[in-house]
C-alpha cells in the first residue's frame, strides 16, 4: 500500500519506519528542512533504541522516502497519517492543534475522494469532526477521516508500534476501518485486536489512557509523601499493593515523577477540554495529579537545602537529564527541572546523561556538561540521580566514593541498592523510603 506520513517527530518517524517494515511504500513529509536533511541522509534526528538501524534497513529496500511538500506522487497515497505534534499552548493548559489543522489543510489540496486521512496525533475530543468539516470544505467533497491514536512509549517505540496491545480506530466510514485492517494486517495476524469505535471514543481513549497512567504514578508518589512522614517505605508498599492483580505492579515506580512530551501536557489538555465541554468537575482530580507530580521536584530541592544548607557555590552532580532512560528527550524532564532550580539557587550544577547532552544544544549554559560520570563526580558535595539509566544502577559506590567531596546521594528514582551504598559509607536519601542513615 502507498502511505503518506505527515510530521516526522518521535511518532511520525517511528510510524513511517514501522509501516515500511510491514512492506508498505511510505512517503514521509516534513516541513523542517534540517530534520528532512538528516532523515534523507539516513539519520534519525533523535535517539530511540533500534530505530536508526531500522531506518537504514527500510531505506535500502526503497520502501521509505522523504520529502518537504506534497506532490503528485504523495497525492496518490491511499492512506495519509497525520503525525504532527499537539504541544501545550503557551500561557494555557489547552493543546495547540494548529499544526494538525495546518497539515490537514495542506493535505486537503491534494486528496481525492478515495484517499483516507488518518489522524494519529493526540487531540482534544471533537477535533476530528471539525477537521473533517474543514478538509471537506477545502476539497469540495466529503473527505474520509478516521482517528487512530498511537500508544507508543519512547525507549520502546518501534517495538510498541509493531506489537501494540491494541489498535484503536475511530471512524464514520467502514471503508476507513477496512483499509486500516489491510494496512495493519501483519500486526493483526499476530493476534493484536483492532477496536473499531466511534470517533469521539477513539479520541478520548488516548487521553483517558495517559490520564490513568499519570494518575497511577501520582498515586504512588502521593503515598510516598505520606510514607516520608509516617516512617514507612514506598518501595515495599508499592510491591505489596501491586501484588493485588486488580491494582497491578506496573506504573507504580515512585520517585521524582513523570515528564515527557505526553503525560504532562495531555492531562492539562484534558482538563482544558473538559472545562470547555462543561464537565471540568469530572476530571478535576487531574489538577491534583499534576500538583503531586510537581511537588516531588520541590521535595528534591528541599532535601538538597536541608542537607547542604545554603546552596550558593555547592557542587552538585545530576545523573540523567532525559525525562526517562533510553531517550534523549528533554521535554518537561523532572531531573532537568530540578537541575535548573538547584542552579538558580546558586549551586554549581554539573549534568551527565548518556544520550541527552546533545539535546541541550547551547541552552542553559549555567549547567556544566559532564561527559563522563567520573569527571562530573569530582569534588561533588551532592549527587542527584534523576533518570534511571542502567549505567547509574551499576556504579560501584566504593570507588565512586573516592571521587566526591561528600558521600551524599539522593536517589530520585528509587533504583539504587541501598545496602551496598550505605556499606560503602554513603548517606543515601531515597524519596519516600525509610532508609535514611
Ligand atoms: C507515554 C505513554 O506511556 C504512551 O502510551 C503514550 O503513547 C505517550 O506517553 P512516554 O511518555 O514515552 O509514553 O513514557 P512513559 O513510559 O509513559 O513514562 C512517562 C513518565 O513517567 C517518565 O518520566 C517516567 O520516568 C515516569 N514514570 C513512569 C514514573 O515516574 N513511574 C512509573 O512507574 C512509570
Amino acid at each position: 500500500m502507498k502511505i503518506g506520513v505527515i510530521g516526522l517527530g518521535y511518532l511520525g518517524v517511528t510510524h513511517a519506519v514501522a509501516m515500511a517494515k510491514l512492506g508498505h511504500e511510505v512517503i514521509g513529509i516534513e516541513s523542517d528542512r534540517e530534520k528532512l536533511k538528516l532523515l534523507s541522509s539516513g539519520k534519525v534526528p533523535f535517539f530511540e533504541p533500534g530505530l536508526q538501524e531500522a531506518l537504514i534497513d527500510v531505506t535500502k529496500t526503497g520502501n521509505l522516502s522523504f520529502q518537504e511538500k506534497h506532490d503528485r506522487n504523495s497525492a496518490s497515497c491511499q492512506l495519509h497519517f497525520l503525525c504532527v505534534g499537539t504541544p501545550q499552548e503557551i500561557g494555557s493548559y489547552a493543546a495547540d492543534t494548529s499544526h494538525v489543522f495546518a497539515a490537514a489543510e495542506e493535505l486537503a489540496r491534494v486528496v481525492s475522494e478515495y484517499t483516507i486521512v488518518v489522524g494519529k496525533s493526540t487531540v482534544p475530543v471533537g477535533t476530528a469532526e471539525v477537521l473533517r468539516g474543514r478538509m471537506s470544505e477545502l476539497a469540495g467533497f466529503n473527505v474520509i477521516v478516521a482517528w487512530n491514536p498511537e500508544f507508543l512509549r519512547e525507549g520502546t517505540a518501534l517495538e510498541d508500534s509493531l506489537n501494540p496491545d491494541r489498535i484503536v480506530v475511530g471512524s464514520w466510514d467502514s471503508a476507513a476501518v477496512e483499509k486500516l485492517r489491510e494496512a495493519y494486517k501483519p500486526i493483526l495476524d499476530n493476534g493484536t485486536p483492532l477496536l473499531a469505535l466511534d470517533v469521539p471514543t477513539a479520541e478520548l481513549v488516548k487521553v483517558a489512557a495517559n490520564s490513568f497512567l499519570a494518575t497511577k504514578i501520582s498515586f504512588i508518589n502521593a503515598m510516598a509523601e505520606v510514607a516520608e512522614v509516617a516512617g514507612a517505605d514506598i518501595v515495599d508498599l508499592a510491591e505489596a499493593i501491586g501484588m493485588d492483580e486488580r491494582i497491578g505492579k506496573k506504573f507504580l515506580r515512585s520517585g521524582v515523577g513523570f515528564g515527557g512530551g505526553c503525560l504532562p501536557k495531555d492531562i492539562r489538555g484534558f482538563l482544558s477540554r473538559a472545562e470547555e465541554l462543561g464537565v471540568g468537575a469530572a476530571v478535576d482530580f487531574l489538577r491534583n495529579v499534576d500538583e503531586v507530580n510537581l511537588r516531588r521536584r520541590d521535595r528534591v530541592v528541599e532535601l538538597a537545602q536541608q542537607e547542604l544548607g545554603d546552596l550558593q557555590g555547592k557542587k552538585i552532580l545530576v545523573l540523567g537529564i532525559s525525562f526517562k532512560p533510553d531517550s534523549d528527550d528533554l521535554r518537561d524532564s523532572p531531573s532537568l527541572d530540578v537541575a535548573l532550580r538547584l542552579s538558580a539557587l546558586g549551586a554549581k550544577v554539573r549534568v551527565h546523561d548518556p544520550m541527552a547532552l546533545g539535546s541541550l544544544g547551547d541552552r542553559y549554559p549555567e549547567l556544566e556538561r559532564a561527559k563522563e560520570i567520573e569527571t562530573g563526580a569530582k569534588d561533588a558535595e551532592l549527587i542527584f540521580l534523576g533518570t534511571e539509566w542502567s549505567e547509574y544502577k551499576s556504579i560501584d559506590p566504593a570507588s565512586f566514593g573516592d571521587l566526591v567531596a561528600n558521600k551524599l546521594i539522593i536517589d530520585g528514582r528509587n533504583v539504587l541498592d541501598v545496602a551496598a551504598w550505605q556499606a560503602a559509607g554513603w548517606r543515601l536519601i531515597a524519596l519516600g523510603r525509610n532508609v535514611h542513615n
